[in-house]
């Protein structure tokens, strides 16, 4: 081999690895907002799942702070369906607290950032939500199914820009709509292992919080939930079990739709994403413009938050009108249901909002231009979303039955998607109850209550916590999660 040959052999192996690690045009440099230093590495980018119909997938990656090259990788999913994974990132355990300004927010680091101990991927799925888009509109038209194919898809090509973190053990999460994303996901991930697909993604189990699982389920755990918490009497809770004959999911009879007509007037007014919070109605300074998006442009300001620096008043998640479960079929959008339910509450996402429609801080994080990705908004009604995987209940049975562990977690004061739902199916599964019953602890206090069953689940309760629990319980999220992850007991 003469020299010249042997200089461009060493240029291509120098090429191959360098070709086969975290790329450096991914790496955000500066965050306009923050003027510390990181605590560790961010990256962020387009994945493009379809070249025809250019269609691209954005995430936002954050190492770890504590050990990136042994630490989990978890995927987040925000829900909606239509909402951005942003949402986790702003308001629940992203890296940073946002804090309101005025003009662009000012980003403090946030003490309790599930990045402490873990790679976080926070990914706008499908196309058209967040910074998520294609060139090609009838992609806009999906559902279940073609969501879980692309976030597939979207992994598959990720795990290839960063071959490094194949090894590391690797989670999918999310939360509210997320319950249906996470283990449809989840279901993908495990058929392609099967099938030998390559790159092999280290998959170790999920995490679902307060999420809908199931028509039958979560649509009968409200009642039950308004009795307990005290929001309706024992003598309509007797009459409506006696009228619906606890079938309140679909009812057509007569009476116990009255019934149940009650049980609304009950609980109108309350924050459905956390009964124990305030619930402002039409308070002029919560009106806030949204630019060019949808949305509508006033919004009902709601309870405080629990974060050192309190950013909105209320979340938009998703969100259920009272008694409206997911059902096969279209799903009608956030801005939708806004725009003729007086009743679904509202958000302050001021602070996102203009974070994420800056120009400079789009080129930071290497998201296109609002005249390319258009405007971001926390729950877009671009996309006209369907229901068409049914019940979650036969996907948990496989995946937890083939070893992937698997932990379902409830706010215990969330309305939304109430506890007594994911209790009840979690229970219905049928396995063994290994770790019966009792409190868990954070600091020498009550965080909530674990039944730890057989087969690597897990149902856990967040005490005082409404929907979005990491919002509204920080401290107590990253208990959970880190020692969940690391296979400790909770
Ligand atoms: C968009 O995609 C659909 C379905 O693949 C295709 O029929 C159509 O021609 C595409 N439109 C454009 C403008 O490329
Ligand atoms: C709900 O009710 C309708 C009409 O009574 C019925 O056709 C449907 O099967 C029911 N759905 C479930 C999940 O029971």
């Amino acid at each position: 081999m003469n020299k010249i040959t042997f200089s461009i052999c060493i240029t291509f192996t120098f090429l191959f690895f360098s070709a086969h690690s975290a790329p450096e045009n991914a790496a955000i440099s500066q965050i306009p907002g923050f003027d510390g230093t990181l605590p560790s590495k961010h990256y962020a980018g387009y994945v493009t799942i379809d070249e025809n119909h250019g269609k691209k997938l954005y995430y936002y990656y954050v190492l770890s702070e504590r050990n990136p090259s042994e630490d989990p990788v978890v995927l987040w999913l925000n829900g909606g369906p239509g909402c951005s994974s942003f949402d986790g990132f702003v308001y629940e355990h992203g890296p940073f607290n946002f804090e309101k300004t005025g003009g662009l927010p000012k980003l403090h680091l946030n003490p309790y950032t599930w990045t402490k101990v873990s790679n976080v991927i926070y990914l706008d799925s499908p196309a058209g939500v967040g910074l998520s888009y294609s060139e090609n509109k009838t992609d806009y038209i999906t559902g279940d199914i073609a969501t879980a194919l692309d976030a597939h898809k979207f992994l598959l090509e990720w795990f290839k820009i960063y071959p490094e973190y194949l090894s590391n053990p690797f989670f999918i999460s999310g939360e509210s709509y997320a319950g249906v994303y996470v283990p449809m996901l989840s279901y993908e991930v495990v058929k392609g292992l099967d099938a030998g697909v390559i790159p092999t993604i280290n998959f170790k189990g999920y995490m679902v919080g307060n999420g809908v699982a199931d028509e039958v389920f979560d649509g009968n755990a409200i009642v039950p939930f308004a009795h307990g918490m005290g929001l309706i009497s024992d003598e309509l809770y007797e009459e409506v079990v006696t009228v619906c004959e606890g079938k309140y999911y679909n009812s057509t009879k007569p009476d116990c739709e009255r019934a149940l007509s009650k049980v609304d007037e009950d609980v109108a007014g309350i924050n459905m994403y956390n009964i124990l919070e305030a619930c402002y109605h039409g308070d002029i300074s919560s009106k806030i413009s949204l630019g060019k998006s949808n949305l509508p442009a006033s919004f009902r300001k709601l309870g405080e938050t629990e974060r050192p620096l309190p950013v909105r008043t209320r979340m938009f998640g998703r969100a259920w009108p009272f008694r409206a479960p997911v059902k096969p079929g279209y799903v009608p959008s956030w801005p939708e249901l806004l725009n003729g339910a007086p009743a679904v509450p509202c958000t302050d996402d001021v602070v996102a909002t203009i974070w994420l429609n800056n120009e400079e801080v789009r080129k930071a994080i290497h998201a296109d231009p609002i005249n390319v990705a258009g405007d971001w908004v926390i729950c877009t009604d671009k996309i006209a979303y369907y229901s068409d995987a049914g019940s979650m209940i036969p996907y948990h049975k496989i995946l937890t039955a083939r070893g992937y562990r698997a932990l379902i977690f409830s706010g215990d004061h969330d309305l939304c998607v109430p506890f007594t739902g994911s209790e009840a199916w979690t229970r219905s599964l049928g396995y063994q109850v290994i770790d019966e019953w009792r409190r868990w602890w954070v600091d020498d206090q009550v965080a909530g209550f674990i039944q730890g069953y057989d087969n690597g689940l897990t149902f856990l309760t967040i005490k005082g916590s409404g929907h979005t629990v990491p919002e509204y319980k920080p401290k107590e999220a990253l208990a959970f999660y880190s020692r969940w992850l690391e296979g400790k007991n909770i």
